[in-house]
């Protein structure tokens, strides 16, 4: 059977930086930069994406196009008969996870959607929004079936195929994407006020750069990009021969931080402008910005703008994540596309309801004094991810080794010998020594 593949250039780039560009872009990365010294923790978040993250995206591209195969299966041919294939099986199961939670989120990103665009949203007083987000997160049925509506929608595209789905829809969604954060910002920089939240976002104060804010850059930058999980190796096997997998790396890291950091321009302006206090997560989208909006004239129709935006920023991540099972499935258990994305779905709905009940009657149940939804994301996030980020690079960098990624890599004769010593270094030193310190400090065996 013929793999199916990314058929543009521009494709292969909307799909993985619609995968990279995801709810961490918008609730998370512009407040930890403004906490951690604004331009000055910009600065050094640029070094680690460029030189760490550009090299595990290159090299997980690199797995992806040489084993033309699943995680799973890259690991297995490029190292038969060893045990690593079980390190690309980590990966796929880190996103299942992930996906797990992510579907409930992307569920409560489309019911303020829907509440917004019908004007409800704006009938809710300021001080009553934070019990309505509440009640949304803790009405078990209503989420379940918002999930059930994004889990649809993910894998009605995941089923349509590589090419006539992921590719398709992400070359669609990345666009109204970036042109409805471009109305965005117009609004909000045009607020009376609005220099302040600039002024949190960029002003560079080195004082506020620690140790741990090193950490924590390179830490989002790792979930971010994607990376460490699968998604990035299952997209590089959809990638053309012909296709430059530096130059495609860079326009996909180039694209992530854009955005995150025009996501910044659009909601720190609006948030300072109207006096509320710079918040980050769920309270930040759900609770704050809905009382921003309220403050704005014309605010519901920017309010539903921004509710759009989210939940594409949503999807294009939650394709890739449910790509990543959908295809060790086909590939290793000889399912049809259709057939594995139905069961994964099935499957994944089931291993939500957990997470969606932490928030409403299983509240009280904590493993490790954790909820259950807690529990998930930080099992996956914390300790799988950068697990699965180091075993990528040491058997990139000593198992595969870094000569025949390299050969990948500059398979168009492209990159000189000067490049893969560097290489060379991050791949087997660097990159897995930093992401071991950001696992001992995630896990808190470090602190700091
Ligand atoms: N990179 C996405 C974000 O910034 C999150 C994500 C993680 C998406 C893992 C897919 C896989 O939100």
């Amino acid at each position: 059977m013929k793999r199916d593949s990314f058929s543009s250039k521009f494709g292969v780039i909307a799909a993985a930086a619609g995968s990279a560009i995801g709810l961490g872009n918008i609730w998370r990365f512009p407040y930890i930069v403004g906490k951690n010294g604004g331009a000055a923790f910009l600065f050094v978040y640029l070094i680690c994406i460029i030189l760490i993250g550009t090299v595990i995206m290159i090299s997980e591209l690199s797995l992806g196009r040489k084993s033309q195969s699943n995680p799973f299966g890259a690991f297995k041919m490029l190292k038969s008969s060893s045990n690593w294939k079980y390190a690309g099986f980590l990966a796929i199961a880190t996103s299942f996870i992930i996906l797990s939670f992510y579907t409930i989120i992307a569920g409560w990103v489309f019911s303020y959607f829907c509440s917004s665009i019908t004007g409800k949203l704006a009938t809710i007083a300021p001080e009553n929004l934070a019990p309505y987000f509440q009640n949304i997160a803790s009405n078990t049925p209503v989420v379940l079936l918002f999930n059930l509506l994004i889990i649809g929608i993910t894998a009605f595209i995941v089923i349509s195929g590589v090419q006539d789905g992921i590719e398709k829809y992400s070359k669609i969604l990345m666009p109204i994407l970036f042109f409805t954060l471009v109305i965005l910002i117009i609004r909000s920089v045009t607020l009376d006020g609005s220099i302040e939240g600039l002024e949190f976002l960029f002003k560079p104060d080195f004082s506020q750069l620690t140790t741990k804010s090193v950490l924590e850059a390179l830490g989002h930058s790792f979930y971010s990009l994607s990376l460490g999980m699968g998604i990035i190796i299952t997209y590089g096997s959809y990638t053309k021969n012909e296709e430059n997998l530096v130059s495609l790396s860079l326009k996909v890291i180039a694209a992530d931080t854009i955005i995150a950091l025009m996501s910044g321009i659009v909601i720190f302006p609006a948030v300072f402008a109207y006096g509320f206090e710079p918040e980050i997560g769920p309270p930040l989208i759900f609770i704050t910005l809905p009382a921003v909006f309220q403050e704005m004239p014309f605010g519901t129709i920017f309010e539903t703008l921004f509710f759009l935006l989210v939940g594409i920023a949503a999807i294009t991540s939650t394709i890739s994540l449910l790509e990543v099972s959908v295809s060790f499935l086909t590939e290793e258990f000889n399912l049809s596309r259709k057939k594995a994305t139905l069961l994964l779905s099935i499957g994944l709905f089931l291993l939500s309801i957990p997470s969606t009940l932490s928030f409403g009657a299983w509240s009280e149940l904590k493993v490790f004094s954790l909820t259950l939804f807690d529990l998930f994301d930080y099992v996956a996030s914390y300790i799988f991810l950068p697990v699965g980020g180091i075993l990528t690079c040491i058997f990139v960098g000593w198992v595969w080794g870094t000569k025949n990624a390299f050969k990948e890599i500059s398979s168009n004769g492209m990159y000189s010998f000067k490049g893969y010593n560097i290489y060379n270094i991050i791949i087997k030193y660097l990159a897995p020594i930093a992401i071991f310190i950001i696992l001992l400090y995630s896990t808190n065996i470090i602190k700091l």
